[in-house]
């Protein structure tokens, strides 16, 4: 359901988006961008998302009491990944150092002016939220906080070379929208951002994607759905720094090896990597310098994958 356009004097270029408010099936709201052509979230419902394909694969139970977790969300945008997050650790007094990155201040804001938005979250994790629109930063006992905001292809660079991340959560909008923040350049700079047993975890089921990720070095594993369909075969992707990062008994149902037909997939021209060798390159660039790499290559198409598992459940 779309709500209000609630940014009319945005243009095509600015920095800033036109956003419009709309609610999703378990009724928490989200964005539209008119910049990105895309939804913020899943409309099976944004706190549903955040929950099984960024907490869920996160494998908060193996962090203890009063131990710190360093965890980087990139693309912030209405803060659903980071406020689900500092629930969780709340609740099992696990300590957070958080780092966001996120281009525009607008959807944080825009959030936090909402009642609905507002009435998701405890005082404390929405007092968080407040200071990081507000002040960029927040420390409590329970952990500190920052957000750098800008272009994330640029901030990364602001995290001191020492900080290594436990958790590092993508969600840039898709890579036909935003291949700026799936390149596989930026890929191997927060993949080397990871720290022993490191996870990076992502709703990103794509093949280019994966096998970028497999060629900075990560163990990629698939988030597996509840029910399993030709079209919901995968939740997303969870890449592991080592295994270190390996899972136990109760995270089997959540997340596993790729199956024979994802890896079929890294063996198409979807697995054509996206491009930005200079960190500068515009989508229209990314995307053309991709459409030549794949006439070129001698993958398999994409199409005989798809037609060759069209009837198939495996996942
Ligand atoms: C899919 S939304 C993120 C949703 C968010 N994780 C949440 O929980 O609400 C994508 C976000 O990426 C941001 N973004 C787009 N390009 C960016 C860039 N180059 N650097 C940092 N953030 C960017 C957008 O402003 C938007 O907030």
């Amino acid at each position: 359901m779309i709500l209000k356009d609630l940014n009319p004097n945005a243009t095509e270029n600015s920095t800033s988006d036109q956003l419009i408010l709309c609610k999703t099936n378990d009724g928490s709201l989200s964005l539209k961008s008119l910049k990105f052509k895309e939804c913020f979230h899943s409309l099976n419902g944004a706190t549903k998302e955040a929950k099984e394909k960024f907490i869920a694969p996160s494998g908060l139970h193996r962090y203890s009491k009063n131990e710190i977790i360093f965890v980087l969300d990139i693309c912030v945008g209405m803060g659903y990944n980071t406020a689900c997050l500092m629930e969780a650790l709340l609740k099992q007094s696990t300590c957070l150092n958080y780092w966001g990155l996120e281009i525009d201040k607008n959807p944080l804001q825009l959030a936090l002016g909402n009642e609905s938005f507002r009435s998701n979250w405890t005082v404390k994790v929405l007092d968080n939220l407040k200071q990081i629109a507000r002040e960029n930063q927040w420390k409590d006992s329970a952990g500190k906080g920052k957000i750098l905001w800008g272009d994330a292809r640029k901030t990364i660079n602001d995290i001191p070379e020492k900080i290594k991340f436990d958790l590092i959560y993508l969600d840039p909008f898709s890579p036909q929208q935003c291949p700026q923040l799936w390149s596989e350049e930026f890929l191997q700079k927060i993949s080397s951002k990871l720290s022993k047993g490191g996870r990076l975890i992502t709703y990103c089921r794509a093949a280019a994607i994966r096998a970028s990720l497999k060629r900075t070095g990560l163990i990629v594993n698939s988030i597996i759905p509840k029910e399993i369909t030709s079209k919901v075969w995968s939740l997303g992707t969870i890449a592991l720094k080592d295994s270190n990062g390996i899972q136990d008994k109760s995270e089997q149902l959540i997340w596993d090896a790729l199956n024979q037909k994802e890896n079929d997939h890294l063996a198409t021209t979807a697995a054509i990597p996206y491009r930005d060798p200079t960190g500068n390159s515009s989508a229209i660039e990314i995307m053309r310098r991709r459409r030549i790499e794949q006439l070129k290559s001698n993958f398999k198409s994409t199409s005989s994958w798809k037609k060759r598992w069209a009837n198939t459940k495996e996942s």
